[in-house]
């Protein structure tokens, strides 16, 4: 059996990829900052996912992940999906406090990175997979999205560069795509955003990635979805 931690896994993208991957026949460790709604996602999971509520800034809590990880067995896989927007609505740079974008870097670049560091030899071992979940805000400079999309850029050049240094991890930096989620609601605020699809319609697309297993590189989800 495969062994999974996936992080901001309680609702959205985390949530969708954590049921395709248990419908698989994996187990998920998973993680989101509040406890009741992470619950509720594991309930739905059943016994194969195991709940480990916390923030991902957070050391103890990242080395809480590993240590669940680590009582299932060897891990196979690490996606890195947590993250935030920042403030809502987007500023634009000129604009844009220091102190919201500092959290930005906190959530979406350091800690990620922290826990893909904490992981690593755990993946090297097991011949894992490590996943960065980016955005095209990390290559399109779009009006107001200047603090999270270069986070996101951030978070993609440390992922191509563990890449080239990390023979024995695949690693992967995957943009999902729009998605009809919370945080995608935040960055249009009032906003109709129901043509964009749900998480559950590209999730298809990471088990299609688990199982051809392409080389470490950046991959656009929609591009592994069955027409
Ligand atoms: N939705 C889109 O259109 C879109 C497009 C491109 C890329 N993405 C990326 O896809 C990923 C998932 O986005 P989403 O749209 O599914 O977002 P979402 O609906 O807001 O879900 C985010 C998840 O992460 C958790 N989370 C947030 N901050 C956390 C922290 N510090 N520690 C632990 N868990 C945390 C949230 O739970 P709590 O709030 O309870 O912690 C929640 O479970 C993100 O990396 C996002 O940048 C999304």
């Amino acid at each position: 059996m495969n062994n999974a931690i996936i992080t901001g896994a309680s609702r959205g993208l985390g949530q969708a990829l954590a049921r395709t991957l248990v419908a698989d026949g994996w187990r998920v460790v998973i993680d989101a900052r509040t406890p009741a709604d992470l619950d509720r996602a594991a309930g739905g999971l059943g016994p194969a996912a195991v709940a480990v509520p916390g923030d991902i800034t957070v050391p103890a809590h990242r080395a809480a992940l590993l240590a669940a990880s680590a009582r299932l067995g060897p891990l196979d896989l690490l996606v890195n999906n947590a993250g935030t927007l920042g403030p809502s609505p987007l500023p634009p740079v000129a604009t844009l406090p220091v102190e919201a974008l500092r959290e930005l870097y906190e959530i979406n670049v350091l800690a990620p990175l922290a826990l893909a560091q904490a992981a690593l030899p755990a993946l090297r071992s097991a011949g894992g997979v490590l996943v960065s979940i980016t955005s095209d805000a990390a290559v399109e400079p779009y009006p107001g999205w200047g603090g999270y999309g270069s986070a996101k850029a951030a978070l993609e050049r440390l992922t191509a560069s563990l890449a080239a240094e990390e023979p024995a991890v695949t690693v992967w930096t995957v943009d999902p795509g729009d998605l009809r989620t919370r945080m995608h609601q935040q960055a249009f605020p009032g906003e109709d955003i129901s043509d964009r699809p749900l998480p559950e319609a590209v999730a298809p697309g990471f088990a299609t990635m688990l199982a051809k297993r392409p080389g470490s590189g950046r991959y656009r989800l929609a591009d592994w979805l069955r027409p």
